[in-house]
């Protein structure tokens, strides 16, 4: 069979923006390089500890760093590397990290990231994820990007996507003409078309939401759960209960099976946990390239525009009936207070 590589892929759509010059589908490259490497240390992250010596430097003499910092790490190597981008925003770093230098001083784009998403399953051997955000600048070019840049609305994403580091490795992306999912072949070390076109179910089986904020939720979303949980056959209902606590990985699922993820408000977190700019904004353009949905409860969630970096979002994604069922209980039980 006659595989068709990432690399590949992205130069035969650059055909499809006849302005392009191919700095988007150098960026897109260059996030498929470094989620290899990221890939790599995450397949080998229970040796870490054994291989180092003193729990702070590894056999090959190289420090031990926290996985999620490790893939910080290497994602903004990348991006300064490769001359595409003029500033990043990470969820690992409270300010943006602009970028000035020789090759990127022209570099027409920012990106957003959550270079490791689920970090509570880090270390106990279940899947974790990066998720990215593609902006073009607001700022001149010649200077490096501001805060600014990134005070855009979601609908404004050049590209977005996401890796999931799981049972195998998959980077699913999409540039706004559909979405695209491409499977590691370790054999050969390239991402190969797997995924051509996703499509989500309209209506799944399946919610995803962490049942233990149950008491704090929003009445809306607690007579949501029990519309989840009633029999009704027709609906395929009761649905299953599946919530790995990895945004990226519980998202994939639903995306491929069809199903709702919810994070909605908590006592904890009022205006709920997920981060608007490179958590929620990303997985909403690729669940409505999908044909899905993404929805605060009340608004459209690409609609929304970022006021700071790591401002959060109540969510709620997935397959479109299903999202569309539950923003009905909460017009109609709870009241809009984001
Ligand atoms: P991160 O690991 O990048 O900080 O994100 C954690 C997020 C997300 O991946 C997941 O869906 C959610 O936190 C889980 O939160 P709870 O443990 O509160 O359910
Ligand atoms: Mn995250
Ligand atoms: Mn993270």
């Amino acid at each position: 069979m006659k595989v068709k590589t990432l690399g590949q892929f992205i130069i035969e759509r650059q055909a499809d923006f006849p302005y392009a010059k191919g700095e988007l589908s150098r960026l897109l490259r260059d996030i498929g390089i470094a989620s290899k490497i990221v890939n790599r240390a995450v397949t080998k992250a229970g040796l870490i500890e054994i291989l180092g010596e003193t729990g702070e430097t590894n056999v090959h003499g190289e420090q031990v760093k926290k996985l999620d910092v490790y893939a910080n790490e290497q994602f903004i190597a990348a991006f300064k590397a490769g001359g595409e981008v003029c500033a990043i925003a990470s969820e690992e770093n409270d300010d943006i990290i602009p970028i000035y230098s020789d090759i990127s001083k022209n570099a027409k784009y920012v990106v957003a990231i959550d270079p490791l998403d689920g970090s509570s399953n880090i270390d106990v051997n279940v899947s974790v994820g990066t998720i990215f955000s593609i902006y073009r600048r607001k700022s001149n070019v010649g200077a490096p990007g501001q805060l600014s840049d990134f005070l855009q609305t979601g609908l404004e994403q050049v590209a977005a996507g996401y890796v999931v580091y799981g049972s195998s490795c998959m980077l699913v992306y999409t540039t706004g003409r559909g979405v695209n999912g491409f499977t590691l072949d370790p054999s050969i070390g390239e991402f190969c078309l797997s995924h051509p076109d996703i499509k989500i179910p309209e209506q799944g089986a399946i919610y995803s939401i962490n049942e233990g904020n149950y008491l704090k939720f929003p009445e809306g979303v607690k007579k949501y759960i029990k519309y989840c949980q009633e029999e009704d056959k027709a609906t395929n209902r009761p649905y299953s209960s599946r919530y790995i606590g990895s945004f990226v990985a519980d998202f994939h699922r639903n995306l491929m099976k069809g199903g709702i993820f919810i994070y909605p408000s908590t006592a904890k977190a009022p205006k709920g946990k997920l981060r608007l700019l490179y958590e929620c904004h990303p997985l909403a353009f690729i669940v409505e390239q999908a044909g899905g949905m993404a929805s605060d409860g009340f608004n459209r969630i690409l609609e929304k525009r970022v006021e700071s970096l790591h401002q959060t979002t109540p969510l709620f994604i997935g397959s479109k009936a299903m999202v569309e069922k539950a923003m009905e209980f909460m017009k109609e039980y709870s009241s809009e207070k984001v």
